[in-house]
């Protein structure tokens, strides 16, 4: 069959993120993917995916999703982009497959003939978990500007012959310097970030210089839209919490809560219960509430409900302006209470 050939129909930045939705088993699973490609490519966008063992989304890609087949794709969203006006230079740090937002931005800069300073450090646990070797070694090779480092944790076995270990101070130094002074791109695993963060720390890094991009799945295990509920609406009973028992029909991966406070949800008459550990987009898809998401990580902004009683905290607000919090608006998926609250959704 001859090829639709058209530009896509959207545009994006290097680094920004898609969220594809999938019907798995019955339910729609909504998981983002980084766009590795680069805007300047506009026949198509490239995702690149790691199979997690157990991951929902992730295995239906890799073992069901074949050539013909039609994805929804929502519109690019992420603040993690570098179009090279953002600062004269960049050092973009990954771990495993925290590369595909430095890949976009490394192709995008070579492909605009960029002529700052592009530092990459890789980090990986295996040589074949390197994603991208050969295209980041032809890059370094032709664009003097490049200068890409991977570290291998585990080499033993292999015929890695470069730099072993974790991104360490010395290793970071080594290879780039002046790091106080520039703007860094962070993402991985969560150790990993968490680990150079406070490296760039002691390295004197203004923390404001370190933008990073969070690829963790939503604590509380795998996360499905919730199935439309079987039964109506359980009617608001006033204070008093209505203790809801995970359905025989819950959508699977759906945490239910696990006791503590109350959420009553006021435009669907519903009340449950909100763990400690629990956000409130969690609490809502436990009993069949629906607050549309998109990232779960606090970046996107899709999940902003108004909160009309009691208290959140939230990890991450980025989306949020500062007259969004004023007038008490919450990101759904990164609000957590011990207090009962009151959410207008
Ligand atoms: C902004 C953003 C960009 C992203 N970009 C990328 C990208 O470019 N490439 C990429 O690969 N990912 C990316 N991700 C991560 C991606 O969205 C998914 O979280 C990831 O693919 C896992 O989804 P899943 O449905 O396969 O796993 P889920 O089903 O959500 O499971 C989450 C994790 O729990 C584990 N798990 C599930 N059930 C069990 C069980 N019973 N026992 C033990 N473990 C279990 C899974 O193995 C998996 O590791 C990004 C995330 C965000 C927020
Ligand atoms: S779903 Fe993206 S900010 Fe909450």
């Amino acid at each position: 069959m001859e090829a639709n050939l058209a530009p896509i129909p959207f545009t994006f930045l290097p680094g920004q993120y898609a969220t594809i939705t999938s019907e798995i088993d019955g339910h729609k699973v909504r998981r983002s993917y980084t766009i590795s490609s680069s805007p300047t490519q506009r026949d198509y966008i490239e995702l690149t995916v790691k199979r997690e063992q157990y991951g929902l989304e992730s295995r239906h890609l890799h073992d069901h999703a074949t050539t013909g087949d039609l994805l929804e794709v929502s519109a690019p969203a992420g603040r993690f982009f570098f179009t090279g006006k953002e600062a004269e230079g960049i050092v973009l740090m990954a771990g495993g497959v925290g590369i595909t937002p430095m890949m976009s931005v490394l192709r995008y800069l070579t492909d605009k003939s960029y002529h700052n300073e592009i530092h990459l450090l890789y980090g990986v646990n295996a040589p074949c978990d390197l994603i991208f070797r050969e295209e980041c070694a032809y890059l370094a090779r032709r664009h003097p500007n490049v200068h890409i480092v991977s570290v291998v944790s585990k080499p033993e076995g292999t015929d890695w012959s470069g730099p072993v270990g974790y991104m360490t101070a010395e290793l970071i130094t080594q290879c780039v310097p002046d790091i106080a002074r520039r703007r860094i791109h962070l993402c991985g695993p969560p150790a990993m970030m968490e680990a150079v963060k406070a490296i760039l720390l002691k390295l004197n890094v203004p923390p404001e210089q370190v933008k990073t991009e969070d690829f963790a799945p939503p604590r509380g295990g795998p996360v499905v839209d919730p199935a439309p509920p079987s039964a109506p609406a359980a009617p608001l009973e006033g204070a008093t919490p209505l203790t809801v028992a995970p359905s025989a029909s819950a959508a699977p991966g759906v945490t239910a809560p696990s006791a503590q406070a109350s959420i009553t949800f006021s435009k669907s008459n519903k009340t449950g219960q909100l763990a400690p550990d629990q956000s409130v987009l969690e609490a809502a898809e436990a009993i069949g509430v629906v607050i549309d998401f998109e990232c779960r990580v606090g970046t996107c902004g899709r999940c902003k409900v108004p909160l009309s009683e009691g208290v959140v905290t939230m990890e991450v607000e980025d989306s949020l302006s500062a007259e969004e919090k004023a007038s008490g608006i919450i990101l759904a998926c990164q609000a957590k209470s011990a207090q009962n609250l009151v959410v207008d959704a």
